[in-house]
This record gives C-alpha cells, sequence and structure tokens, in this order.
C-alpha cells in the first residue's frame, strides 16, 4: 500500500508510485504516490484562494489546530520515530529525540500564535499627531513554500509547518526525496487539525518540479533548509521573493585552558560530532583546544569516540547508523583519505561499510582539507591545537560559514568577548554547538544562509507590518 500525498488537506492518489529505501540494508521503508502536474497546480491554486480566510481565522482556531498536533505527536511518538529510523537510517533513539522536539516546537507555535498581537505606538509625539495611534500587527506576506531536508525529517518540516499555521500562512511543503513519508504522516495529524482547505499541502515531488514551484509567484515566500548551493541558487533566481535560507556549517568547539572538566567536554565533542553520523548542520567537525588541555582532551575524546556503538539504527543501543545512501558515504571516506594525504593523522576511524561511516577522528588536518573547510555531514571530527584563544577565534572566523560555535570556558569575560568576536548565528557556553532548543532563535551568518527560525523567528519572517492609524482619539 502505497502512501497518499495531500493536496489542499486532503489525501490524493496518482498513477505513479515511488519507494524509499531505507540506507542500513536497503530494504524497503515504504513507498509513496507521486503528484502529477496537475496536483501541484491544485496545491498552490488552493493556497492562493485561501490566504484571506487563514490570515483571519481566529487565533483560538489556529492555536489549538497547532495543540492538537503538538498531542497527536505524541500519542503516536513511538510509530513515527520508527519511521524516521527506517527512511533516513537516523538511530533510534535519536528518532525518538527527534518527535519529541517536533512536540514541542508545535506546542510553542501554538503558544506564540496565542501571543502574537503587534505593537501600538503613540503618534501625538509631535502637533500634526494629536489625537492620533499605530496599530501596528504582522500580516503574512502570503502563501510560503516550504523545503525541508533529509536529516530531520519531523522537526525540520515543524519549523515550517507550525509557524506558517500559527501566522495564517498557507503552505506548500515539499519534503526531501529520501524522507518523505514521515511528512506525509503528519499530514494524517493535520487533517483532523480543522483547518481550512487549501491551507496546507504536502508534495513528495522532485527537483524540478520543486523549480517550478520555486518560481511560481502565488507562492512569494520560500523557507528553504538543505546544501549551500542549492539554497543560494534559490534566492538568486527569485530576488522579488522573500527567501530565507538555512544552509550547511562546519560548526567548531573551542576548548579555553581555563576549562577543568575535560571528560564532560570530550563527551560532548564525541557524542555531537558522530550522533546522526554527522549529517545535523551543527554536529561538530572542528575543535580548536589550547595547548594546555589538548593532549588530555585529545585522549579523552579518542576513548569516547571508540566506545560509540556503530550498526543498525533500528537497534536501540545503536549510537552511530549509515549515513543517507552509499555516495554521502564514499564522499566522506574520500575527504578523509584527502585530509591525511594532505598530512593529517588518523586517530581512529576512516573506514567504510556500505552506507556506514566507521566514526573518525582527525588531528592537524590542513585548514584547506574539505574535512575542515566544506561541510562533511559525515561522523568526522577534527581536533586541533592552538596557543591562544584568539587563534582559536581566528581559525572559526577564517570558514565561509557561520552557524553555531561552542566555546569551552567558565571564565566569564573570555564568554562574552568570544561571543562578541565569532561571526556565527549562535555561541554556545560551556557546550558544543549542536545544542538547539526550538524555541530558540536558529540560522547562520555568510554561506551558512539567511533568516532565523523557531517558531516566533520564523512568525516575523513569514509576515510583514501593516499600520492602522486611529485618530480623534483620547490618549
Ligand atoms: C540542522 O541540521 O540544521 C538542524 C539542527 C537541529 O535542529 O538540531
Amino acid at each position: 500500500m502505497s502512501t497518499p500525498f495531500w493536496v489542499a488537506g486532503k489525501p490524493v492518489t496518482s498513477t505513479r508510485t515511488a519507494s524509499v529505501r531505507h540506507s542500513f540494508d536497503g530494504s524497503e521503508a515504504g513507498s509513496h504516490y507521486v503528484p502529477s502536474a496537475s496536483d501541484i497546480e491544485a496545491a498552490v491554486q488552493a493556497a492562493h484562494d485561501v490566504q484571506h480566510e487563514f490570515a483571519t481565522l481566529p487565533a483560538h482556531v489556529r492555536a489549538g489546530a497547532l495543540d492538537h498536533v503538538s498531542r497527536a505527536l505524541g500519542e503516536r511518538a513511538e510509530e513515527l520515530a520508527q519511521l524516521i529510523t527506517a527512511e533516513s537510517g537516523k538511530p533510534l533513539k535519536w528518532a525518538r529525540g527527534e518527535v519529541g522536539r517536533a512536540v514541542s516546537t508545535f506546542r510553542w507555535a501554538a503558544e506564540e500564535a496565542r501571543r502574537f498581537s503587534g505593537d501600538l505606538q503613540r503618534l501625538d509625539t509631535d502637533a500634526g499627531g494629536t489625537g492620533r495611534l499605530a496599530l501596528i500587527r504582522r500580516v503574512p506576506k502570503g502563501p510560503v513554500l516550504g523545503i525541508t531536508p533529509f536529516n530531520f525529517p519531523l522537526n525540520l518540516v515543524a519549523h515550517k509547518v507550525a509557524p506558517a499555521i500559527a501566522v495564517g500562512a498557507p503552505i506548500v511543503l515539499k519534503p526531501a526525496p529520501a524522507t518523505p513519508l514521515t511528512a506525509l504522516a503528519l499530514g494524517e495529524i493535520l487533517a483532523d487539525a480543522g483547518l481550512p482547505a487549501g491551507s496546507w499541502s504536502i508534495l513528495p515531488t522532485g527537483n524540478e518540479e520543486a523549480a517550478k514551484l520555486v518560481a511560481d509567484p502565488r507562492l512569494p515566500v520560500v523557507s528553504f533548509t538543505g546544501s549551500v548551493p542549492v539554497g543560494w541558487g534559490i534566492r538568486d533566481s527569485v530576488p522579488r521573493k522573500h527567501v530565507a535560507l538555512e544552509l550547511g556549517g562546519n560548526a567548531a568547539v573551542l576548548v579555553c585552558p581555563d576549562w577543568a572538566d575535560l571528560e564532560f567536554a570530550a563527551q560532548r565533542i564525541a557524542t555531537f560530532a558522530m550522533y546522526q553520523a554527522g549529517q545535523s548542520c551543527i554536529s561538530v567537525q572542528r575543535v580548536y583546544a589550547h595547548t594546555d588541555v589538548y593532549d588530555e582532551l585529545s585522549a579523552r575524546v579518542l576513548e569516547q569516540v571508540r566506545a560509540l556503538r556503530t550498526g543498525d539504527p533500528r537497534a536501540d543501543a545503536t549510537d552511530v547508523g549509515p549515513l543517507v545512501n552509499t555516495a554521502a558515504a564514499e564522499r566522506v571516506e574520500s575527504w578523509v583519505a584527502a585530509a591525511v594525504n594532505a598530512g593529517a593523522e588518523l586517530l581512529t576511524g576512516g573506514g567504510r561499510d556500505g552506507a556506514t561511516v566507521e566514526p573518525t577522528v582527525l588531528a592537524g588536518a590542513p585548514e584547506d582539507a574539505d574535512v575542515m573547510a566544506e561541510e562533511v555531514f559525515g561522523p568526522v571530527v577534527s581536533l586541533s591545537r592552538v596557543d591562544s584563544v584568539d587563534e582559536g577565534v581566528r581559525l572559526i572566523n577564517a570558514s565561509r560559514f557561520g552557524l553555531q560555535a561552542g566555546v569551552f570556558t567558565r571564565d566569564l569575560p573570555t564568554a562574552f568577548d568570544v561571543s562578541a568576536k565569532l561571526q556565527v548565528g549562535g555561541v554556545l557556553v560551556g557546550d558544543v554547538p549542536s545544542f538547539r532548543a526550538d524555541q530558540m532563535p536558529y540560522g547562520g551568518v555568510k554561506d551558512s544562509g539567511v533568516g532565523r527560525e523557531g517558531p516566533a523567528s520564523a512568525m516575523a519572517d513569514f509576515t510583514e507590518e501593516r499600520v492602522t492609524v486611529l485618530t480623534g482619539l483620547t490618549l
């Protein structure tokens, strides 16, 4: 039985199906119907047609719908976690965590929808404005096209869908071709949320159709999470649209000489360099450790990485599973080999079995090696020795990316100084850059993107100010 896709809130089948494969053993995770050109047209037109009705729907209806989704995700948590694992190869323990995060993302969006009230501005500050008051409200810019990646098949979908519903902006969602099934299951929950027809559609379609959606003037907002060239290509192709990009990174950690608990730092680095096989934009890729702590930290990181269990992501005990496909794993393997040829020391790992890459630790990789300068998106971390905190900051900033960074210090002036100097969207003090609470503003600078996600930030992003001036008032 193939899974239907969703057009204007209704399940739809078609004459074509596509199969989704498990990256660990190639078994079928499921299959889905593929929308035709007329299905896509119907979804876009419905989004266009419902925009006024949806934007003016009472806040309690939108918030109630978001609460319903949050609750229902919680009720179906185990089933959804298993689906995420089946289609993405993400270890079950991390898939369960992702469902929990999506529950929170929808809950936060419900809460934000209730307090999305706007501002008042008094205008009687000059004689000409006597008796006048401005109401400043935010209204949707228009229907949103959401394009999501494979590495968080549920929660990164939630980060597009939930804020769009919260502000009353219709959304047409295109999930990643590798992982559409979880998004389609979310459709089953949305279908019971009581939202107007046309306010959401989920189209598991290919890249050619996605390019047409990007160009379609009825979708004036594009919110994209994915690769750097595709993201910037979208923005360059539609300069008059509002395009938010959440792209890649080569997240770095700086371990300062004052940091005493090296066991904790090593445990966090090892876990979050390898979680989801490194397939997170904020997984730890580069570690700059001050020379006073480098040797001990490096020994402890190695010990922690070697203790990780690699294998079938469906097993409860597995820490590191496969990459999304074998081609991705081959690329990562070749980048590690190239770094070693260029002078890096291979401390552990480096091997590959099908789509699974061994958790790999390198030391002293050249700054221009792909494992340092590009986004690895694999279970590989590179350790580098620095002689000062300033040198670490300089090397972190030398990257073309800037998503999040972590700095291990307990010295408050150092924490402030480093946070002020690092060119990134977020700095984690006393932790790795991989921490993300879903209500936080999240996004990058430089090649890592533009705009911020997190329900409140995305709600601001999907809307624009509308001023209503009231006159003749006693203020
Ligand atoms: C990402 O890979 O950009 C998302 C990271 C996260 O939500 O934890």
